[in-house]
């Protein structure tokens, strides 16, 4: 990757008009071109009607919206279409990223500044340090946070809840009993989508489940050695096993949005994502509290594991940066953040943002994350690119899916975590 980064950094800076990012208001003499490609991967039903608002704003605005959509939840495979567009010196003008991504691309020099815009509309004073973090580099304004998602949640059907007399589980004893109750019942228990980042947002939770926030923060943030290699984690593993007797056989490579699906549609009782499986439901028309609930994996309430998804500007032609700009600031102003937000299942990016529209999980969601943000139980989601970089990441992902697929025992799995983040880490 980074041999291939280091070519990319070659050619982009032969890209012409290299120059810092102008800002939405300033005139310049080049003619603007009045479009904005934005290469991205929220193609699912709730995702592309969240995305719709943005495409509708920037219309309005008189900016025609370039559609880059690559299918694959978590951008996967978006960033190795980014990797090989950049590579031929082709970079989209605008993409969305996570978290260390946004880090890494920046390291490179090849991301416009944003800093204009960001002091004319003050950013500083309302986007959270957390996000912040992976917004900045060098104290350079470099991504636009659209959104923060938490990953630590369960998603349920309310109508088998009520059917079987299950009460919303707050223990990992009261859970699995749950799923128990709904296999007996002839329900799939978990829904799940058996793809690497999927299993991985499951992880996420399961840590926390059983170690609390202090031993997620050891394994998932620091990679602490003995943190990895630690009973709690052969524990967490355990738990893994046991969630993947719930799910069903057809499990392996299903999109995350149709195992929203299985339990919008009532065949499946649960499945552990990331509250964008909120703008599934939603987009199915389905009301929360009646139709479905929402609750933190079961062992890890007052912990929120976070991802924000943000666009990064790629240093392009001066005709370029106008739209660019516009589209900037369009994610960040706050009537934005509201009509995304309640739609997508995220919650705004600035802290100064009303959540009076939001239903009754959006605002949980809203005080949750505040409230984890002041007691230091806010942590970037491992799943979602925003606790360790990607080479990491992509070594805790292949231990978790080779033990989730029956390819690696419980008993090795902590010690295979823990030399695989070694080795990846060298
Ligand atoms: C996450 C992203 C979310 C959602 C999800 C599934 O990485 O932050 O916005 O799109 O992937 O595609």
């Amino acid at each position: 990757m980074k041999k291939t980064i280091m070519l990319v950094l070659a050619l982009a800076l032969l890209l012409p008009g290299m120059m810092l990012f102008a800002g939405g208001e300033q005139e310049s003499a080049v003619e603007q071109d009045n479009s904005v490609e934005v290469l991205h991967w929220w193609t699912s039903g709730g995702e592309a009607a969240a995305l719709g608002v943005l495409k509708e704003d920037l219309n309005g605005q008189g900016i025609e919206w370039i559609d880059s959509p690559i299918a694959g939840g978590g951008g996967t495979e978006a960033m190795t279409v980014l990797r090989s567009r950049a590579t031929s010196g082709n970079p989209p003008a605008a993409v969305q990223m996570l978290g260390f991504d946004i880090i890494d691309w920046a390291e490179l020099g090849v991301l416009a500044d944003l800093n204009e815009i960001a002091e004319a509309e003050g950013w500083d004073a309302v986007v959270p340090e957390a996000i912040k973090r992976f917004s900045k580099y060098n104290g350079n304004w470099i991504a636009a946070p659209v959104n923060v998602h938490s990953t630590n949640w369960v998603w349920a059907n309310k109508k088998i809840m009520d059917e079987l007399g299950i009460e919303q589980p707050t223990t990992w004893d009261e859970y699995i009993a749950a799923m128990d109750a709904a296999k007996a019942a002839g329900y799939i228990g978990l829904a799940h989508g058996g793809q690497a980042w999927q299993d991985a947002t499951i992880f996420d939770g399961v840590v926390v489940s059983v170690g609390g926030p202090e031993f997620y923060k050891a394994a998932m943030v620091d990679t602490d050695d003995a943190a990895l290699r630690s009973d709690k984690m052969t524990e967490v593993f355990a738990r893994m096993e046991t969630l993947r007797g719930y799910m069903d056989d057809n499990f392996s490579g299903r999109d995350w949005n149709l195992a929203t699906a299985m339990v919008i549609e009532g065949q499946a009782l649960f499945q552990m994502m990331g509250d964008w499986a909120k703008g599934e439901f939603f987009n199915a028309g389905k009301v929360p509290g009646e139709d479905f609930v929402a609750f933190r994996t079961p062992g890890s309430q007052g912990t929120v594991t976070f991802n924000s998804d943000q666009f990064v500007f790629f240093a392009v032609e001066e005709s370029k940066q106008k739209a660019q700009g516009l589209l900037a600031q369009a994610v960040l102003s706050p009537s934005f953040q509201i009509a995304f937000n309640t739609i997508k299942g995220s919650v705004p990016s600035r802290t100064d943002v009303s959540d009076a529209e939001f239903t009754i999980i959006g605002k949980a969601a809203m005080a949750e994350l505040a409230e984890a943000n002041a007691n230091g139980t806010l942590f970037g989601s491992m799943a979602h690119g925003h606790s360790v970089p990607a080479a990491i990441k992509n070594a805790m992902y292949d231990v978790i899916t080779a033990h989730l697929n029956g390819q690696l025992s419980t008993a090795d799995a902590a010690d295979a975590l823990a030399d695989a983040v070694a080795a990846a880490a060298q």
